[in-house]
């Protein structure tokens, strides 16, 4: 992990309320599913999935919820910010998982985007990704590098009317995946968790609010299965989700 000092080269909005910014820094190797704590304004820093890193390029998208994201929103190309990355452990696969469903819903498809660019040309990827309506849905080009791709929309707006985990169920008999990467709201991963049943592991990014996003602070502390805890930041937050209450 390192501390850089990274230029704005493009901070635009690509949705209601969504906006994608990409920055240059110098070359680091990231894995499918790490993030990075950006500081602009606010006094923490606030954690973002790395969605694409190319080289010098990276690109995180968010959604604005309160003084950070505002904030960040404001950026402006040729702005420095100050980041810290890659952090976490990231999305990794068994060699044997070669039939791969993504299951994402709100600010979750982000590290999702990663992960189908990491392992599309290596395994069978089917994704399904829930938007809570036709303004909210983005970055479906980057969503149709799977083998196939369903939008799903709490209103029925774009796509699939209901949830991504209920158009993946539908579709679950019919595609029999080796593993699940997920990331979504608390419900969306419980009903996930239910729906599946241990039938396969599933694989969660987890959205703990954070302070230190190194492991220091303890503000990201999950509880495991085991009675214990785990912190998402460090051991996470990518977690098989049969190791993790919720
Ligand atoms: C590992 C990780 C990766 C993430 N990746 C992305 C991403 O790629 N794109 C994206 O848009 N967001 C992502 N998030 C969530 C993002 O960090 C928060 O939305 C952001 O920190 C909110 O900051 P703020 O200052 O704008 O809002 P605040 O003023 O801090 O909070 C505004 C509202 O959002 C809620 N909130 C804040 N943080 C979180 C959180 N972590 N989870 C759930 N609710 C929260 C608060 O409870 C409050 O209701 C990620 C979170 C984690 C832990
Ligand atoms: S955010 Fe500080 S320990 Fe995880």
């Amino acid at each position: 992990m390192r501390e850089v000092i990274a230029t704005v080269l493009e901070n635009i909005r690509i949705a209601e309320e969504v906006y994608s910014l990409t920055f240059a820094a110098e070359e680091i190797p990231v894995r499918a599913g790490q993030f990075c704590m950006i500081g602009v304004g606010a006094p923490l820093r606030r954690p973002f999935a790395l969605c694409k890193a190319e080289g010098e390029r990276y690109t995180v998208c968010y959604r604005v919820k309160g003084a950070g994201t505002r904030a960040l929103a404001a950026v402006r190309p040729k702005d420095e910010i100050s980041v810290l990355m890659p952090l976490g452990n990231g999305f990794v696969l068994q060699p044997h998982e070669k039939t791969v469903a993504v299951v994402g819903g709100g600010v979750g498809v982000f590290p999702l985007i990663a992960a189908i660019r990491a392992f599309c040309g290596e395994r069978e990827v089917y994704s399904f990704m829930g938007f809570r309506n036709r303004a909210a849905v983005c970055m479906q080009y980057e969503m149709q590098r799977s083998k196939e791709l369903v939008i799903a929309t709490d209103d029925g707006s774009a796509g699939y009317r209901g949830t991504a985990v209920q158009a993946f169920m539908e579709n679950v008999g019919r595609i029999r995946p080796d593993a699940v990467l997920a990331c979504g709201p608390l419900p969306m991963l419980k009903a996930l968790k239910t729906a599946v049943g241990g039938r396969f592991p599933v694989y969660a990014s987890l959205e703990e609010r954070m302070g230190c996003g190194i492991g220091a602070c303890l503000v990201c502390v999950c509880n495991t299965a085991d009675g214990g805890h785990a912190r998402v930041c460090k051991d996470g937050p990518v977690f098989d989700l049969s190791k993790i209450s919720l």
